[in-house]
């Protein structure tokens, strides 16, 4: 489980989360969704401990990620998958450098071993005989998948995608759509999926979590923020839901 308690942050004079509390169950399915810069990503790194709150607390099975021992904090990243925006694989390392960083990290060294699982990873993703490519020779929906099986290879138990179809075109945004879909019901891993996409999130997610000023402005099921008459929502859904988005 994790929680998430009275979290602030600022950057200087901006203010971005202003108290934020949110829990998320074991086996959850969860969107955040909220507008370009309301602190999404920035949310999603406090809970991989990526960055430190000002104040209040994460809290990740048990673990407090600011004040938890560096070795503690170690062992709960391994249960995290991070899908990072923008794919973030490294140019100079081959796809199976890429899968298998997180691993290596945590002293898999059997190069056998680390083979076995970037193979395994990739066909879960719909990829094969890639290895030894680099990123550059890779399409942009090929580097999300890759991406992918990187976030996949430690097995986590909780996976969290920033942003999965930004950027791509709405074909292969449906395949990666369909995908995370795919993997949600198959790995039953507690999901977070962070996005503005309405379409990705209306496909997957059982929760809607709605940030606006730097709070939750709406947690519930999609219906019934579909059904809500509030006015930042309505406002919001109507912006977000491009008549491109509805045509797929
Ligand atoms: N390391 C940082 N230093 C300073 N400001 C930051 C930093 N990270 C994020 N911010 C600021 O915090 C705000 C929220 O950023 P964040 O990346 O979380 O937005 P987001 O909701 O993920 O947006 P998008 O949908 O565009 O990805 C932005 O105004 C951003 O400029
Ligand atoms: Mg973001």
């Amino acid at each position: 489980m994790i929680e998430i308690r009275n979290l602030h942050k600022s950057f200087g004079e901006q203010e971005v989360l202003r108290g934020i509390d949110l829990r998320i169950n074991d086996g959850d399915t969860v969107a955040i969704i909220g507008q370009s810069g309301c602190g999404k990503s920035v949310l999603l790194k406090h809970i991989i401990g990526l960055m430190q709150p000002d104040s209040g607390e994460v809290i990740v099975d048990g673990v407090n990620m600011s004040t938890a021992k560096p070795r503690v904090i170690e062992k709960i990243r391994q249960e995290l998958g991070f899908l990072f925006q923008g794919s973030a694989l490294f140019d100079s390392m081959t796809v199976l450098e890429n899968v298998t960083l997180g691993l290596r990290e945590h002293g898999l060294r059997d190069e056998k071993e680390l083979a076995r699982i970037t193979k395994e990873k990739l066909a879960l993703v719909g990829l094969h005989g890639i290895e030894e490519r680099m990123p550059s020779n890779l399409s942009g929906g090929m580097k999300k998948r890759v991406a992918l099986a990187r976030a996949l290879a430690t097995n986590p138990k909780y996976m969290f995608y920033d942003e999965p179809t930004t950027g791509l075109d709405p074909i292969t945004s449906d395949q990666i759509d369909g995908l995370i879909e795919g993997l949600t019901a198959k790995l039953r891993a507690t999901s977070v999926i962070v996005t503005h996409d309405m379409f990705t999130v209306e496909r997957i997610a059982k929760r809607m979590v709605f940030l606006h000023e730097g709070k939750v402005h709406f947690d519930g099921p999609p219906a019934e923020l579909n059904a809500s008459r509030n006015p930042i929502i309505s406002l919001f859904l109507e912006r977000y839901r491009s008549p491109l988005t509805l045509a797929r």
